[in-house]
Parts: C-alpha cells; sequence; structure tokens
C-alpha cells in the first residue's frame, strides 16, 4: 500500500476463511460517496451469514467494481478509494480489515480488545468445551461509551447461532448489532432494551452448544465486533464488520424468524416508524433493504393523498400523573392493529343488531349433547349451528358473501362457504378459517372448530388456517355481553358479532313466557349492503336457527 496523501487506491475483498465465490447482496455506495474508515461498503451472503466488507481507510469512492449480484472471492477488486489526508490505519498483513473473524484461527486481538476483560466471551469467540454457561459481554466499542440498547432480539431459552445478533445498540452515529460469539442456549439475559451500556457491560449467559459444528458446518466467521452502516459512519470501529444470520432469534414454539434485515436498515425502519414485520425483503433470501423500506412509505403517502393526513393522537408522559408500567404489545396486536385501522378507516361501518329465539335450537343442542355427543366424543356449542345458519343466510344473499374491488368498482361474489371465527387467545385476537362450511355437518364443525382453536391458543395456525375467509363470526357468547360493534375482517363485506344467549319473558298468545333469546350483531359495508338487505339477512340467519332442521349425519 502506498503512503501517498491523496492517492487513489485500491480496495480488494479481504481473506473470507473457507468461502469463494460468495454473493454480493448490496452495494452500499456509489462513486463519489466519501466514507469513513469502518464504514460498510458492500454486504456478502454466504448460505450461513452476511457481513459487510468495511472501508479499509477514509476516503472517496471513485470507480465500483462489483456489482450487486457479483461473486466474488478473497482479493478481487471492490472498488478504488481516493485516500483522504490521513494516512490509512493498521491492517492485518492484508490492506483491508477481513469482515470477520475467522472460527478457527482467531485474529490477534487489537490493543483495545486486549484490554478486554477475561471474561468478556465477545473478545474470545472459542466457547468453553463444557456446557456451563458463558458470559457474553459488550465488545470494544471504539470511542463509545453509555450507549443506548435499543432492541433486545433474544430471550431467555431462545436458542442462537453463532453470529445472531443479541442486542442492537444505537449512538447518535450508529446502530450496531453485537452478535453472539457462539452458538448456543441464552440462559439469562442480563440487560434490557433502554438501558445504557459500555465496553464489558454483561449481556447475557450463553450456554454453549455442546456441538456448535452442525449448525454452521461452513461458517468460517466467528462473529465479529458491531459494525455501523455507510449511512451511519462509526467514527472508529475496533473491527468494522458484522455478521447477521437468518439463525436470529426464533420465538419459541412458533419457529418465526424476526425480521431479516440489518441494523442500519432496522434502525430506518424505527426512525420511520415501519413496523419490519409488514414488509418483505426484496433483497436475496428475503432480506429487507432500505429500499424496501423507502417503497412502504412511498405507497403508504400516496395512499393517504386525497384523504389527507389523520390527526395524531397526542402522547404524554403519563408518568408525570402517576405510577404506570410499559407493556410491549404482543406480535398478533403488532399485526393486527395496523389490519383493523385499515378496516375501520376505510369501511363505512353499520351495524344491525337483532335477537333470535333459540329455544328450541338450544334444547336440541342439549339433548343431542347427552346422546350422540356422548358417544362421538364432542361437545356442540351454539357456534356450529350459527355457522350453518350463516351459510344458509349468504346462500340467500350473496352479496354478503362477498368482496369489493373498488379501483375495479366489481363486486367479487363467492360460490364458496369459507367462515372465519374470532379466537380469543392469550397472544391476542386471531381469526382461523373454517373451509367449506356448507359442506360439512355441525359434529364436524364442532370438531374442526375446537381443533383449529386449539391451534389458535398454541400459536400453531399456519398460514394457511387464515386464508380465503368469506364471512367471519365473532362469539363472544361464552363469556358474555348484551351486544357489540364488530370490526368488518376487511376485505370482507360482513361480520357477525353474537353475545350471550339469555332467557327472556317474551309475550305470546296474551302472556309472558321464558325464552331463549340470542343477540346478533351484524355490522356491515354500507357501500355494498344497505340496511334493508342487512336486517332481511339477520332475518333470514334467525330463521334458519329458530327452525333448525339440519342434517344430523355423525361426524366425517
Ligand atoms: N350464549 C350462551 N352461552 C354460550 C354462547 C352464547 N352465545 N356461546 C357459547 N356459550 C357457552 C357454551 O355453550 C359453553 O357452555 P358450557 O361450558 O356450559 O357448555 C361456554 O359458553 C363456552 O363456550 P366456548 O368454549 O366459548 O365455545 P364456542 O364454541 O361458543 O366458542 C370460540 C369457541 C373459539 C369462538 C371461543 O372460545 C372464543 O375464543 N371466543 C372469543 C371470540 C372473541 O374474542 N371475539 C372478540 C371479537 S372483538
Amino acid at each position: 500500500m502506498t503512503t501517498d496523501q491523496s492517492a487513489i487506491q485500491p480496495v480488494t475483498v479481504p481473506n473470507l476463511g473457507d468461502f469463494h465465490d460468495v454473493d454480493v447482496i448490496e452495494v452500499l455506495v456509489k462513486p463519489g460517496d466519501r466514507v469513513e474508515a469502518g464504514a460498510s461498503l458492500i454486504t456478502l451472503e454466504t448460505d450461513k451469514a452476511a457481513m459487510d466488507v468495511p472501508a479499509p481507510f477514509a476516503g472517496t469512492v471513485r470507480e465500483l467494481r462489483v456489482k450487486t449480484g457479483a461473486k466474488v472471492s478473497q482479493g478481487d477488486a471492490i472498488l478504488t478509494l481516493e485516500t483522504a489526508a490521513s494516512p490509512p490505519p493498521k491492517t492485518q498483513g492484508d490492506q483491508n480489515p477481513p469482515p470477520a473473524k475467522s472460527r478457527t484461527a482467531p485474529v490477534e486481538p487489537t490493543p483495545a480488545q486486549q484490554g478486554d476483560s477475561a471474561a468478556s466471551q465477545q473478545a474470545d469467540p472459542k466457547p468453553a468445551e463444557k456446557s456451563t454457561p458463558q458470559l457474553v459481554s459488550v465488545p470494544n466499542l471504539g470511542d463509545f461509551h453509555d450507549v443506548d440498547i435499543i432492541e433486545v432480539l433474544v430471550k431467555s431459552g431462545d436458542r442462537v447461532e453463532a453470529g445472531a445478533s443479541l442486542i442492537t445498540l444505537e449512538t447518535d452515529k450508529a446502530a450496531m448489532d453485537v452478535p453472539a460469539p457462539f452458538a448456543g442456549i441464552v440462559r439469562e439475559l442480563r440487560v434490557k432494551t433502554g438501558a445504557k451500556v459500555s465496553q464489558g457491560h454483561a449481556i447475557a449467559m450463553i450456554e454453549p452448544s455442546a456441538d456448535p459444528t452442525p449448525a454452521q458446518p461452513r461458517a468460517p466467521d466467528t462473529p465479529p465486533p458491531p459494525v455501523s452502516r455507510p449511512d451511519t459512519p462509526h467514527p472508529e470501529p475496533a473491527r468494522p464488520s458484522r455478521s447477521e444470520t437468518r439463525s436470529n432469534p426464533t420465538a419459541p414454539g412458533t419457529g418465526r424468524l424476526k425480521p431479516y434485515a440489518g441494523p442500519a436498515v432496522r434502525k430506518l425502519a424505527r426512525e420511520l416508524g415501519v413496523d419490519l414485520a409488514r414488509l418483505s425483503g426484496s433483497g436475496t433470501r428475503g432480506r429487507i433493504l432500505a429500499l424496501d423500506i423507502q417503497t412502504y412509505v412511498r405507497r403508504a403517502l400516496e395512499h393517504t393523498q386525497g384523504g389527507g393526513m389523520l390527526p395524531e393522537v397526542p402522547v404524554y408522559d403519563y408518568s408525570r400523573f402517576g405510577e404506570i408500567e410499559r407493556q410491549p404489545l404482543t406480535r398478533i396486536q403488532k399485526i393486527s392493529g395496523p389490519r383493523l385501522v385499515a378496516s375501520w378507516l376505510n369501511i363505512p361501518h353499520v351495524t344491525q343488531h337483532d335477537q333470535i329465539d333459540i329455544t328450541e335450537v338450544d334444547a336440541l343442542r342439549v339433548q343431542l349433547n347427552q346422546g350422540e355427543g356422548k358417544r362421538y366424543g364432542i361437545k356442540l356449542t351454539l357456534l356450529p349451528f350459527v355457522m350453518k345458519a350463516a351459510v344458509q343466510a349468504l346462500q340467500d344473499h350473496p352479496v354478503v358473501n362477498a368482496s369489493l374491488d373498488v379501483a375495479q368498482h366489481m363486486l367479487i361474489i363467492k360460490k364458496y362457504f369459507h367462515l372465519g371465527f374470532a379466537v380469543d387467545t392469550p397472544e391476542g385476537l386471531v381469526v382461523p378459517v373454517l373451509r367449506d362450511v356448507n359442506r360439512k355437518n355441525l359434529w364436524t364443525l364442532a370438531r374442526e372448530i375446537s381443533t383449529l382453536a386449539d391451534k389458535a391458543r398454541k400459536g400453531a395456525l399456519t398460514a394457511s388456517d387464515f386464508q380465503g375467509g368469506c364471512f367471519t363470526i365473532s362469539s363472544l357468547g361464552g363469556i358474555g355481553g348484551t351486544g357489540f360493534t364488530p370490526i368488518i375482517n376487511a376485505p370482507e363485506v360482513a361480520i357477525l358479532g353474537v353475545s350471550r344467549a339469555e332467557l327472556k319473558p317474551v309475550w305470546r298468545e296474551g302472556r309472558f313466557v321464558p325464552r331463549l333469546l340470542l343477540p346478533l350483531s351484524l355490522s356491515y359495508d354500507h357501500r355494498v349492503i344497505d340496511g334493508a338487505r342487512a336486517v332481511r339477512f339477520t332475518r333470514t340467519l334467525a330463521e334458519a336457527l329458530e327452525r333448525y332442521d339440519g342434517v344430523l349425519d355423525p361426524p366425517d
């Protein structure tokens, strides 16, 4: 390397361990960009990890020699960099600092790392042989102290791969992930979102996997210290590279991955208030790129055009008025919240209330439960009866079994009868879909309701369990209430709320008689269904239930 001050220097791909022909999944700079030493230039991705190649020194990008989609190996040219006045930093026998330390042959620690506490596993990528939990602490952060933890990405009990991000730190200049130095199980978390940490601060106790190799048999790189993106220049990265893996924390039991995005992209999302869980990444293997966020925000803004921006609801520092507790929303709440808002804002809702005399049908239900129900091992609640009656009403009033295509000025009427039903779970409300209700008898429906509700409560529903619904029933009858205004499960056009049946005196033939009355609340899209249609629908449903003579075949 020359020592000229203000010379054009080539920057090449550093030692990638065992990897060759690695995909360039993002080029993060363009000619003319001024980059700090350590700012990421390109992102490489193997089948195990994504890693940034940082600038070995500060300068101005002159010529790009790689493109997104190219494959590179050690020594391949990335770009040329016109050096700044200050000399390039010390390197490790290579022009560039490596993207990550080698697991099998760890590189020499930097002077700053040599000063690290012996307890810091971040500075020592080798897990202990035995499976005693090891302390993982904050690595060398250069000049930074008291850095904010903006995200804790794992929780106690999570299994993490080597290189999976544990926490995200944010300074006023950069967002950076601290990766797991080895694979294992998080036994104890010692940090919280919002805390401030410096080098050596304990993050977690991680029990190393007995055999860490199977998880990443070919990955050459152990987790490096954190790195910043060029849009968030890190003033003095100790070893500027980042490893992020798709083996990042999964919610136990759900098998779901956190959104696959780097720290800089997550930071951008946070700044713009974008929920990454709602985006599909256009990068390799679904990685969310900054461009995806920009597109999402642009679309959201376009969507508000014409309707104007909504006035914001003020947020206060409530602790000024008394004790408070901050409780994070569940994953289901985070997903369903925006959908409810979308339905509420886009659909002119009207709710039609009605009540149905279910005295006879409920007596039949009780009788069936005492007879065939015992034989089949199935208990009938009112819900399957309501579903069968709802199908009859949907068949008689097809506009209710429809979706609106506003752009095409079309009503799409469905000839199938897949009914969603709201299930109350500890994580929030979910709506699985029961298919072909018209073709199933009461017993089969009761069994399938129970199976889907169990699955929902265990968080085990799959995407297909939610798809294809035409009409939704939200039954709160098991809990109580006399009526409510359910929000339409868009893009459906109506939803039926069912409240608690009650014995009430009804005037019949000159006297009061006790009858079991079931309150119904039908919310409907007034662009599609008018009031007369809505009340005809609930009347058809009522008559179907009042004179219930459904087929009582045994379960399938
Ligand atoms: N009136 C009176 N009793 C009713 C009733 C009604 N409308 N609906 C149900 N019940 C009774 C049942 O017969 C059962 O009684 P039993 O234990 O004495 O036999 C009891 O209430 C519990 O029924 P439930 O377990 O709720 O069964 P279900 O088939 O009626 O409902 C689910 C199944 C999954 C829909 C229901 O459990 C659920 O999660 N509901 C919540 C839906 C929700 O949160 N909606 C909110 C939307 S904003």
